[in-house]
């Protein structure tokens, strides 16, 4: 069987929210029939007629699918924002955290050791992780890694968190206590009830795996999930899904944050229990926050005329307020007003992006980086664009380019 039988199509989509094209039909056709074998049933109608009746094996062919590679400290810049935002919010009600899907435990216990080593005690502070793989679960609850989990150079910084051994590098009690392992399915409603709500959810690299409609439900869910003001991080190459659904970029440079839509309060921030916020958000970014988050070159950094400013303020509110065709007229009137300009060029990915035009703001991403080479975040938009779209040697080339800019600024 290389492809793949509908009814089982239909089974992952109704069960995990799964479009099977994300991992590769001809994956779920051989793990279909790995399954068949394994019961040594003769036909794949028998195996179907199994599933039907079998919970258990329902389960067994879900974990033969899913994908629980995770690694400590992934996206650093994310466990860099979470250490700001716990330290502004210290103070006011133990903060509430979620990862899920966790995996196989990185993600939490990568959350865990962020905030102790940001001076936050016990108390202050509990992480659940859900995840509806039992096998990923089990490994997270044995909490002993292998180098492979270790990938990210931002561990390194954490070590002393592990206690390493010839079995591997087992996470210390301390850490492993703070975090409450559940098995669940981020799809299903009751989740919300189990759970209550949270100041932060870490949802990353899921969304990527679901269909639209899956997606869709994922978001709904993610905003019941957070608490008012709650952030929600994801993987940069999801970010522009959240961006096209409402969502609000949270000012954490790089750090892919978001307020989910129905929790952001109207009115002032709130004290407690949500996660204090110092300004005003806007869905994408603000110019003056780019600035301030991401150091360009110096040609980028010099504002070309105060008009400049302004005007992309502009160009930001019509974004906003999803104005794209306005929005875009503006970028382009501009352009031809001040010359080509790599934060305009920006701003047209960012727009294009945002209404799902992939390979016109992947254009446009170029665009900016060839006017400023070191124009940070259209660096990390084409990045994460790129892996969106399955184009990971240029995601990595990019990648390394962010790399060697922060390194080279110590
Ligand atoms: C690639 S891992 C992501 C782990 C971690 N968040 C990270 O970014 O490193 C994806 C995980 O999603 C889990 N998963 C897939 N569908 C799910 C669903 N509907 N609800 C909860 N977890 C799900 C899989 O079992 C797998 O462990």
């Amino acid at each position: 069987m290389s492809e793949v039988d509908a009814r089982f199509d239909a089974f992952f989509r109704h069960r995990i929210g799964m479009d099977i094209g994300s991992v590769g039909p001809k994956v779920v056709a051989m793990a279909i029939e790995r399954r068949q074998r394994w019961q040594r049933l003769p036909s794949i109608d028998a195996y179907w007629a199994l599933l039907e009746q079998d919970d258990a094996e329902c389960q067994a062919l879900i974990e033969s699918v899913v994908v629980s590679e995770s690694w400590f400290y992934r996206y650093a810049e994310s466990f860099a924002a979470l250490r700001r935002v716990a330290l502004e919010r210290r103070g006011g009600a133990p903060l509430r955290l979620l990862s899920l899907p966790c995996a196989s435990g990185e993600e939490p216990y990568s959350i865990v050791m962020t905030l102790f080593d940001a001076g936050l005690g016990p108390a202050e502070f509990s992480v659940d992780a859900v995840d509806v793989s039992d096998r990923a679960l089990s490994r997270a609850r044995e909490a002993r890694y292998g180098p492979h989990a270790f990938r990210d150079s931002a561990v390194k910084a954490h070590q002393h968190h592990f206690l390493f051994t010839e079995e591997g590098a087992q996470v210390t009690e301390r850490v492993r206590r703070q975090v409450r392992l559940f098995q669940g399915n981020l799809l299903e409603p009751a989740q919300s009830q189990v759970l209550g709500v949270y100041d932060v959810v870490f949802c990353r690299n899921l969304l990527i795996y679901l269909d639209a409609q899956a997606r869709n439900r994922a978001l709904a869910m993610l905003s019941e999930l957070s608490a008012p003001g709650g952030l929600v991080f994801v993987a940069p190459s999801e970010a522009c899904l959240l961006l096209r659904s409402g969502f609000r970029a949270a000012p954490l440079p790089q750090s892919s944050a978001f307020f989910a839509s129905s929790t952001q309060p109207a009115g002032p921030p709130p004290s407690s229990p949500g996660v204090r916020r110092e300004r005003p958000q806007s869905k994408v970014r603000r110019a003056s926050e780019r600035r301030a988050s991401a150091p360009l070159t110096k040609r980028c950094l010099q504002p070309k005329a105060p008009s400049l400013e302004h005007e992309l303020a502009r160009v930001e509110r019509l974004a906003n307020a999803r104005c794209f065709d306005e929005a875009l007229t503006l970028c382009r009137q501009l352009q031809t007003r001040l010359g080509p300009d790599a934060s305009i060029y920006y701003w047209q990915g960012l727009i294009h992006d945002a209404r799902g035009d992939a390979s016109r703001a992947v254009d446009d991403y170029r665009k900016a980086l060839y006017l400023c080479p070191d124009h940070v975040e259209a660096l990390m938009q084409l990045a994460a664009l790129s892996e969106a779209r399955g184009d990971d040697a240029q995601a990595s080339r990019l990648r390394y380019r962010l790399q060697l800019k922060s390194s080279t600024q110590g």
